[in-house]
């Protein structure tokens, strides 16, 4: 890429989030992955055990009673299949399923348009749950409690309130920051399920999935190197396979084998344990300019010539997660781990001629 066109176009940062292979959160463009790759039933959902055990029995125990499902919350990061969960639990319940989203729901009146044109027994998935404002909150707990909402309509004089009953429903919440959401509406709901990064061997097993399913040929071993490179997130997988099935195409007679996988990747700068040429870069910066820190998010956005929130938001949360990056009071430090990942000595490490002599 032109990387003086690239910079200019966006405002001095040197790349486009939107195409930034390695991000957990959606963009338009998995839809196409994505759509045809959903499990629709628990049995072809690959990992979450646990997850899984627990909500075959909560679906089967409804479906003996004939009543709706129990509200479920999910949580967990981006990109592991919360959409897809529910999705699965409606087709199990043999209900449909409504999608919406927090943001998406502005004011009080969406949401009762929403809850009324509900079947009985139909599944709401409202994702990003923790960004519904309070006062669309206040209608949904009565909703999830009573199956029932109060509205008021007009003002003075001719305002009126009316009761208007639900036909009972399952809501299936999704979030990323079981944090943010308020102590009220996680009480109400009855299934709180927490969902993990997935192993590489799951990975590699989503990832010979889809393939198989996009007609794809794919060796073990490079579904085994997508899927390692992929920080445990299916989304990044998925959207991997495809970018890596064109390398494949061009080098290996179109089957994706550990060779034309590895080229692929270290063709988009992903590395062996999903690191991207930014991720690398901030680090780089950190121990280069700042001896590994601590130094102030300010200083080191500036630094890597990006904004402060990208870094928390986009860049930190992977890196914290594998233990390369810490946050402390004095600012950012990086670790033991993110030294040697990098090819570099960490402090007090060098064989110290110097500490020694004085
Ligand atoms: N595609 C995305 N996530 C998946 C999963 N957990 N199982 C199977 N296919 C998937």
């Amino acid at each position: 890429m032109n990387e003086e066109w690239d910079a200019a176009e966006h405002g001095g940062s040197e790349y486009d989030f939107e195409n930034r292979m390695v991000a957990p959160e959606y963009v338009p463009e998995d839809a196409e992955v994505e759509n045809p790759l959903r499990p629709k039933a628990l049995s072809d959902y690959i990992g979450q055990e646990k997850v899984k055990e627990n909500l075959a029995v909560f679906i089967e125990a409804a479906r003996q009673r004939k009543e709706s499902l129990d509200h479920v919350l999910l949580y967990g990061p981006p990109g592991l299949g919360k959409t897809t969960l529910a999705g699965i639990i409606a087709n199990e319940l043999g209900v449909n399923l409504r999608i919406t989203s927090g943001p998406a729901i502005e004011r009080p009146g969406d949401l009762a348009a929403l809850l009324t044109n509900l079947n009985p027994g139909d599944v709401l998935f409202i994702d990003e749950i923790h960004r519904l404002s309070r006062s669309v909150e206040e209608i949904l707990y009565p909703a999830m409690e009573d199956f029932a909402i109060d509205i008021i309509t007009g003002k003075g004089q001719m305002a009126a309130s009316y009761h208007l009953p639900l036909p009972r429903f399952t809501l299936v919440g999704a979030t990323t920051r079981a944090g943010q959401i308020s102590a009220p509406l996680r009480d109400r709901f009855g299934v709180v399920l927490r969902l993990e990064l997935y192993t590489p061997e799951e990975l590699a097993r989503i990832v010979a999935r889809s393939a198989k399913i996009l007609e794809i040929p794919v060796e073990p071993e490079g579904a085994l190197e997508i899927a390692s490179r992929s920080r445990g997130t299916p989304r990044i997988a998925n959207r991997m396979l495809k970018r890596v099935r064109d390398f494949a195409q061009v080098m290996s007679g179109g089957v994706i084998t550990y060779e034309s996988a590895k080229l692929g990747l270290d063709r988009l700068e992903v590395d062996e344990i999903g690191l991207d040429a930014n991720d690398r870069r901030m680090l780089t910066t950190l121990i280069q300019f700042y001896n590994g820190g601590p130094v102030g998010l300010e200083t080191l956005a500036a630094a890597v010539g990006e904004e402060a929130v990208t870094l928390e938001d986009v860049y930190e949360p992977y890196l914290m997660q594998i233990g390369f990056l810490s946050r402390t009071p004095r600012g950012r430090c990086a670790t033991r781990a993110a030294y040697l990942h990098l090819g570099l000595t960490p402090p007090g490490e060098d064989g110290g001629g110097q500490q020694r002599l004085f």
